[in-house]
């Protein structure tokens, strides 16, 4: 099959069998599991890998930190973690890239006693489960984070520690991911556009592109916020919106903190070269992806009411994201509804590098086999097309 341009001139390279749009962890996750199965992969990304909201990423590998309560979501957020460690290994291997994969452990800090109380309900649930976690009071936090020793460890109200959470560096995965995809066969290419999709029945046939229409058998919309423009082209209701994260990059000139600290409020997240993350800001339907005064400085505040020792940190920059959320900020990931071979994956939140390697191999074992693992059947794009409770649709 040959890929003909929109101005009629067939375009001199051969069609992929799977074409991917999108260049953040899940487009490139998928890449990557496709040409290691032989599979011939073309991505595209409107600007460059890592463009959005996984460039921005803290990386945290964190299912336990987040979990209110054990759900479906849970069960899928903790195989997202086991993933990890495995998939370092082999990037390291395969592109020689070291994606920064550190078990650090996240101590999430009770801030008051409604905190304390809800953080012990948690290790009890998850302690039943047979997940390691361990309470903390306020003396003994010096113990695991010297940063919260004496007096600072005494202010707050306890700690939940939680020893197999970890981190990777964002964008160093999808690096990393890429190189390993073009090292097996995949294709790349970053500045390309996706601006609409070309149909036949219930199948699409191609992707317009600037440059002309590229075709394939198979695709896969991983384009973050962006996908639901290209939906609509469809047309197809996939309710993605943006919910803006801000960052600030620091660095801690006496000392990091060893583990990631999590208050509720924010977050410290120590990287491997000895810089600090301090994230995130939750602005709802916020498509503007620059970092804003009241932004970061709302992050500050935060760190230093609760963590007054951060205000000793150095500032190296801040940034924005636009996480890609659905309504019900479950991610949606499946075929897409009436077309047999569109892929859906996105709207994966909070979790996109969390879950982008789990993402990306299941696709990747979907289309070898034609069935899809059974833990994502409630994250389907299906779900937004179910009637109503009162009946309407
Ligand atoms: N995963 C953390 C965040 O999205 O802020």
């Amino acid at each position: 099959m040959t890929a003909i341009s929109t101005a009629g001139r067939p375009t001199a390279e051969p069609s992929p069998d799977i074409l991917i749009i999108g260049g953040g962890v899940i487009g490139t996750a998928t890449a990557y599991y496709l040409a290691r199965a032989g599979i011939s992969v073309l991505l595209i990304e409107r600007d460059h890998l890592a463009a959005g909201a996984s460039g921005v990423a803290a990386g945290m590998l964190a299912p336990q930190v987040e979990a209110p309560f054990d759900d479906p979501f849970f069960n899928l957020t903790l195989l997202g973690r086991a993933e990890h460690p495995p998939l370092a290994a082999a990037l390291f291997e395969e592109a020689g890239l070291d994606v920064e994969y550190r078990p650090t452990g996240i101590l999430r800090i009770a801030l008051d006693e409604a905190d304390r109380a809800e953080l012990q309900r948690r290790l009890r649930w998850q302690s039943a489960r047979g997940l390691r976690a361990e309470w903390l009071e306020p003396d003994r936090l010096g113990e695991r984070e010297p940063l919260l020793a004496g007096a600072a460890g005494r202010l707050l109200a306890g700690g939940l520690w939680l020893p197999d959470e970890g981190q990777v560096r964002g964008t160093r995965l999808v690096q990393a991911l890429a190189v390993a995809s073009v090292k097996r066969g995949a294709r790349l290419r970053q500045g390309e556009w996706a601006v609409s999709f070309e149909t036949r029945g219930d199948r699409v046939v191609g992707v317009h592109t600037p440059r002309g229409l590229l075709k394939a058998a198979t695709f896969v919309l991983a384009a973050g916020i962006w996908s639901r423009d290209l939906a609509g082209s469809l047309p197809l209701n996939l309710p993605v919106g943006p919910v803006k994260g801000q960052v600030l990059m620091l660095r801690a000139l006496h000392g990091a903190p060893r583990h990631i600290i999590w208050t509720g409020e924010c977050y410290l997240v120590p990287k491997a070269d000895g810089q600090v993350i301090l994230g995130a800001t939750e602005e709802d339907g916020n498509y503007d992806a620059r970092p804003t005064l009241a932004g970061v400085g709302s992050l500050a505040e935060a760190a230093l009411e609760h963590l007054p020792w951060a205000g000793s940190f150095t500032v190296e920059g801040m940034w924005a994201g636009l996480r890609p959320a659905a309504p019900d900020r479950y991610p949606i990931i499946g075929q897409a509804p009436g077309f047999a071979n569109l892929i859906i994956a996105t709207a994966h939140f909070r979790n996109g590098i969390l879950l982008g390697p789990l993402t990306g191999r299941w696709i990747a074992d979907y289309i070898q086999t034609g069935a899809w693992a059974p833990e994502l059947a409630a994250f389907s794009p299906a779900r937004f097309l179910e009637p109503a409770r009162d009946g309407s649709v």
